[in-house]
């Protein structure tokens, strides 16, 4: 397995010093941490202390030539699988919540599409301001993770919440995160530049301000009563790497999610559902859209009525019967709707025939692409749950095949078209 990276940004606070307690535990777990010091956390920590303990160069002057000859601030934010703000002072969180980039640590922060966990520690009344409330509300939004801050005497005496928690703590919940990070970052890192810039396209080409892409994602969850319900393998994930592929092209995204265990990408709007009629009316809620992905293994079928009470066994040994009924076809409605996008994509999840199924679906659901993808195969090893993925183009023109590639790379390949096709 591929070492994990993080990208640790120390701002200037007291607890500044609790960072190189962080570095050491996150070493000892296997971890390639690179630091960035705000010009104030050098007032606490030293560069000199970080770079021994990180074994790497630390960051910390945007513009230094030699750092960004070498490395570039952008490709800085993005080499990471996870950053980390530790501590996070509340002027960095209010710079952060405002998108002001005045220096490498808040640059980096407006630059990378990772995830980003902020460990605030600040004086208790800096922590209850109603100004700093707002930011956190507002990085919350923003799909940023936010650690709560211990309660306990702080370092001016006073008591209360804004202490940095136990390195520990937070050594377990960037552990916690980097389990959630789809590890296409790992199969991304471990290509040579050239196949890089091959398969995965510079989305800077791909220009989709001023547009709004609409991505369903993930399955549906279909009660069957209080305690049960019918559901399918999809994590999610190729939606969402369509969604922030999208919202990294400049794109106003709305990603409309099933129930999945995944991060909100940046810049996206996340709206949550549990079935499919309850997606279908988000969809039309979030129209007008330029471009729409319906990415969701959406349930066929629920159950024709919900149980108010769990279904008990009578005894009998026979089991309980299960009427179904169908359920609406998203991609089919919106395909016939006065607010048609211009440009509207479906998936399809085939365990044989894979383009001959793709090519009736895309006929009979009345849409301008398929992407069609194999899904048979054994938990844990098929498409669906996993972190790869085999599409064909399916078009009125014909069949484009792609290689077995991660899904991000997928999802900025596909946004690359659709940017095109859009121009
Ligand atoms: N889809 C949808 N609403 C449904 C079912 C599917 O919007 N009720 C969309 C999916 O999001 C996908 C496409 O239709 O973009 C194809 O989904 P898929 O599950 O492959 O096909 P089905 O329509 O379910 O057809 P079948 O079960 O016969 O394969």
């Amino acid at each position: 397995m591929t070492e994990r990276r993080i990208l640790l940004i120390i701002s200037g606070g007291i607890a500044a010093y609790k960072s190189l307690e962080l570095i050491r535990l996150l070493r000892r777990d296997g971890l390639a941490v690179r630091a960035v010091m705000t010009d104030n956390a050098q007032q606490f920590v030293t560069p000199l202390s970080l770079g021994v303990l990180t074994e790497d160069h630390v960051y910390g002057d945007m513009f230094d030539l030699k750092e960004e000859r070498e490395i570039g601030h952008i490709q800085l934010s993005r080499q990471a699988d996870l950053v980390v703000v530790c501590p996070a002072t509340a002027n960095i969180l209010g710079k952060m919540a405002n998108g002001i980039a005045d220096d490498l640590a808040t640059t980096l922060l407006l630059a990378t599409d990772k995830p980003v966990l902020v460990c605030p520690a600040m004086n208790v009344r800096m922590w209850d301001h109603p100004a700093t409330r707002r930011n956190i509300a507002q990085l919350e939004r923003d799909g940023i993770h936010v650690m709560q801050p211990d309660e306990g005497e702080m370092a001016c005496g006073e008591w209360g919440p804004g202490r940095l928690p136990d390195p520990a703590a937070i050594a377990a919940e960037i552990g916690r995160l980097l389990a959630e990070v789809p590890e296409q970052a790992d199969a991304a890192h471990l290509l040579t530049d050239t196949t890089r810039t091959i398969l995965a396209p510079d989305l800077s080409r791909a220009n989709l301000f001023g547009r709004h892409v609409l991505v369903t994602a993930g399955p549906t969850h279909e009660p069957i009563d209080p305690v049960r319900y019918i559901a399918n393998r999809s994590s999610g994930r190729q939606g969402f790497a369509i969604a922030r592929a999208a919202a990294q092209a400049g794109a106003r995204v709305t990603l409309v999610a099933g129930p999945v265990d995944l991060p909100t990408p940046r810049g996206v709007t996340r709206v949550d559902v549990e079935t499919a009629r309850q997606m279908l009316a988000a969809v039309e809620t979030a129209l007008p859209a330029d471009v729409a992905i319906m990415v969701a293994a959406v349930a066929d079928w629920r159950a024709a009525s919900e149980a108010g009470q769990k279904i008990k066994k009578d005894g009998s040994g026979a089991p309980a019967p299960l009427p179904l009924a169908e359920n609406p076809d998203i991609l089919a409605t919106l395909a016939i709707s006065d607010q048609r996008p211009p440009l509207l994509i479906g998936f399809a999840a085939e365990t044989e025939n894979v383009i001959a199924h793709a090519q009736a679906k895309l006929a009979r659901k009345g849409c301008d692409m398929i992407v069609a993808n194999d899904v048979s195969g054994l938990p844990g090893e098929s498409v669906m749950g996993g972190v790869h993925n085999r599409v064909h183009l399916v078009t009125a023109d014909g069949v484009e095949s792609w290689d077995d590639l991660p899904k991000d790379m997928v999802a900025n390949r596909l946004v690359e078209r659709i940017a095109s096709r859009l121009q």
